[in-house]
């Protein structure tokens, strides 16, 4: 049942292509439409704030959202965490959105944070992957990630269908809100749609990775570096490293070195970095081969993650991982592959169950 894998975490990891696919069929029909939708045109037109409120895994599919929603829907949003939101008196009211993510359905915080939010007269949207959980049932809208059942302990396929999920909430949103042109929704969900074949390219790397696992498993801790989209990615490289592989991981937003991170770097410490697309951010890309080489000067053992074809990182990247070329927004589909791997690679060459790491459940139903 585990696919000819040793552990289920694997098969999982592969299963991703699938799992977007499953997420995106039937959600455009002349526009995008959304699942279980209780919220009228106008409720999504007078939307004049949005919350993404998630824990783990799920909070970092929330901080990626933010910047699909911003940039196509021009409305500002705050992701937070669930644990933190309820118990700081948040502003929220009728023309707040507030998106829950939660692939259980089930996870305590998540669950109070919905219902102090409908306190306060906030709408609600669900992202879930479970059918009929709580969270969804109550909330005024639900979005299902249709990725199957996860059983792996770590969130592989369900984060990256959460990613596309909130996605089609931003096109959604701007496609009431007017903030995008029909057929600028149609192009965009048309990009959506070819990352299932994309990810599926990019699982050519499990072999690289095993490799570099091989060479990072007596690591004595690992960083992890992005920017812009990378940077969510960077922290959910270091979450996976924790929790399966119980090493000391850390994610920085690389311009966040200099002020404090950077006196962490010692000869052969592993960097991990996520670098922009060269041509849709060449100035961030630039900014990012200037933190490598200065880590690299440094001693740091750099592992780049960079799309196929970046010649300007290579002669910094002592380990280089090549991923498919993808539109910007999309990049963490593709970028967070290899990290999932790499965790669960560490994890297996250190002697650990992969599937159930220790102290951990798979819904956390208690705050
Ligand atoms: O079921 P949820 O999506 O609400 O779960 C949230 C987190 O508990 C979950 O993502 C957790 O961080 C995973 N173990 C990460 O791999």
């Amino acid at each position: 049942e585990k696919g000819g894998h040793d552990y289920f975490m694997l098969k999982e990891i592969e299963e991703q292509p699938e799992a977007l696919a499953n997420t995106l069929r039937g959600h455009f029909s002349g526009g995008v439409v959304l699942d279980e939708q209780r919220l009228s045109e106008q409720d999504l037109r007078d939307v004049n704030k949005v919350f993404v409120v998630a824990c783990g895994t799920a909070y970092h599919a929330g901080l990626l959202a933010k910047y699909a929603i911003e940039h196509w829907c021009r409305v500002p949003v705050e992701v937070e965490l669930a644990s933190e939101f309820r118990y700081r008196d948040p502003v929220l009211g009728r023309d707040t959105l507030v998106v829950a993510i939660s692939q259980s359905g089930e996870t305590a915080d998540t669950l109070e944070a919905v219902r102090h939010a409908r306190t306060q007269h906030a709408r609600v949207l669900a992202i879930s992957n479970t059918n009929g959980s709580q969270i969804p049932r109550e909330s005024d809208a639900v979005l299902y990630t249709h990725a199957g059942p996860e059983i792996g302990v770590a969130a592989t396929k369900t984060f990256l269908a959460q990613i596309a999920a909130s996605y089609l909430v931003g096109l959604a949103l701007a496609q009431a809100r007017g903030t995008k042109y029909p057929d600028e929704i149609e192009h965009d969900f048309g990009e959506l749609e070819a990352m299932p074949e994309a990810v599926r390219s990019t699982l050519s790397v499990v072999e690289q990775t095993r490799g570099l696992a091989e060479r990072l498993c007596s690591a004595k801790a690992v960083l992890f570096l992005g920017r812009h989209v990378g940077y969510p990615v960077a922290l959910e490289g270091a979450l996976k490293l924790k929790e399966l592989a119980y090493m000391h991981a850390e994610g920085f937003a690389a311009g966040e070195l200099k002020h404090g991170p950077i006196a962490l770097i010692e000869n052969d410490l592993p960097v991990v970095v996520t670098m922009p697309s060269l041509k849709g951010h060449p100035q961030l890309h630039a900014k990012l081969v200037s933190n490598i080489r200065e880590i690299q000067a440094r001693g740091a053992h750099t592992v780049v993650i960079t799309e196929e074809g970046d010649d300007a990182v290579r002669p910094f990247a002592d380990e280089l991982i090549e991923v498919p070329v993808v539109p910007t927004l999309l990049q963490p589909l593709v970028t967070t592959v290899p990290l999932q791997v790499l965790a669960a690679e560490v994890a297996r060459n250190r002697g650990f169950d992969v599937d159930k790491p220790r102290n951990l459940a798979k819904s956390v139903t208690v705050e």
